[in-house]
């Protein structure tokens, strides 16, 4: 008989995706049938489905998932209903038409359970178990399920509830602190979408997995957060900077990376993660691929990825964006710009990934006005 999964791995200290492991594997061990457990997260803004979490089998054609929510009417009634959904054999049911249900039978995966995640009035997304057995779940089996699945929906909710409050926290007090704050809410909504848009196409190539793709999208919009250490008279000036001033201002980038040790601490935030992330997108995200960046020089791939990727996020969306010194850019000037900058300023794949998926991008920019 297998020893039984100790579930003291659930104690705190370990990362939302540890814990999840630990009780997929405790699941495994209780239905021995289920070959893989995954679940797509819910971004309301953008009405689309995103799958972050992955556990078991590996299902190539299912992973860097996005779809609109609107565009799959059977989860679009779980969503409604709130009730769970098992699919017998899916090779009779699915629809190999649509991507879901090609991948699904590409995967030979032959039954699945789907519950639609909720956390009181918040939609989180859905879980999916698959089989490679038909007709694996039986009713009796069900409440288990669901009640494995409440008990994700309360982790997934936990984690959100933090790095929300983490978030808002950093962006009151950065509205705060600059009065006048030159980058928008909508700013840190668009640069965190398009952050994540290149992540996901450099994701094979990098072997970027889910979870590094989900966390640039929640730490980017924190790239400036060290702006909260500038004095008022070089952060509010509206002039050109003089050399002394630009000098002050350039330590946003390492003070930024002192407040995020000191947030990460308060918020008993420290273990999260990809933490280091969140430290590097405030630390290098005006470094420069030529080195002519600040604050440390660096070049290339010293760079680290996710301050690259931010850097084109941000330089874009300040070109496409009114601020109080110019106008907004037509598209098709702030493209050439970044052609421009590719190579010398931005990383060139990075730039390159974002032209690839300019609809993606305009629809982030339709959406997201602010
Ligand atoms: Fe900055
Ligand atoms: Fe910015």
């Amino acid at each position: 008989m297998n020893r039984p999964v100790d579930l003291g791995f659930l104690d705190q200290g370990k990362t939302l995706q540890e814990k999840m492991q630990c009780l997929f594997l405790h699941i495994q061990q209780r239905f021995s049938f289920i070959d893989r457990m995954a679940i797509a997260t819910y971004d309301e803004p953008m009405d689309v489905l995103k799958s972050v979490y992955y556990f078991g089998r590996e299902a190539s054609s299912l992973r860097y998932y996005d779809i609109a929510l609107k565009e799959v009417p059977s989860l679009l009634n779980l969503y409604k209903q709130r009730r769970l959904r098992v699919v017998q054999d899916v090779q009779e049911e699915y629809d190999p038409d649509t991507r879901h249900g090609h991948g699904i039978i590409q995967e030979n995966f032959r039954s699945s359970l789907t519950y639609p995640l909720w956390h009181e009035r918040d939609f989180l997304g859905f879980i999916f178990f698959n089989s490679q057995q038909p007709r694996a779940f039986v009713e009796q089996q069900l409440n288990e399920f669901e009640l494995f699945s409440r008990l994700i929906a309360d982790m997934l909710a936990n984690e959100k509830q933090h790095a929300s409050t983490l978030l808002a926290t950093v962006r009151s007090v950065v509205d705060i602190a600059a009065r006048r704050h030159a980058e928008t809410g909508g700013h840190l909504h668009r640069i965190a979408r398009y952050s994540r848009l290149i992540a996901k196409h450099l994701a094979p190539k990098y072997g970027l997995d889910e979870r590094y793709v989900e966390h640039i999208f929640l730490f980017s919009p924190l790239h400036d957060i060290g702006k909260l250490a500038i004095p008022d008279d070089v952060l509010q000036k509206p002039g050109k900077l003089s050399h002394d001033e630009f000098e002050v201002m350039k330590r946003h980038t390492q003070k930024g990376r002192e407040l995020v040790d000191i947030l990460l601490n308060n918020f008993g935030l420290a273990d999260t993660e990809h933490a280091d992330m969140m430290r590097n997108i405030a630390h290098y995200h005006h470094e420069a691929v030529d080195g002519s960046g600040y604050p440390d020089g660096l070049m290339q791939n010293e760079i680290p990825l996710e301050a690259r990727i931010v850097a084109v996020a941000d330089v874009y969306d300040a070109l496409m964006s009114e601020r109080c010194y110019k106008s907004a850019w037509p598209e098709q000037e702030a493209i050439a710009q970044l052609r421009r900058m590719a190579g010398h300023h931005l990383d060139e794949e990075c730039v390159d990934a974002l032209i690839a998926q300019l609809e993606d991008v305009r629809r982030i920019r339709e959406q997201i006005i602010v």
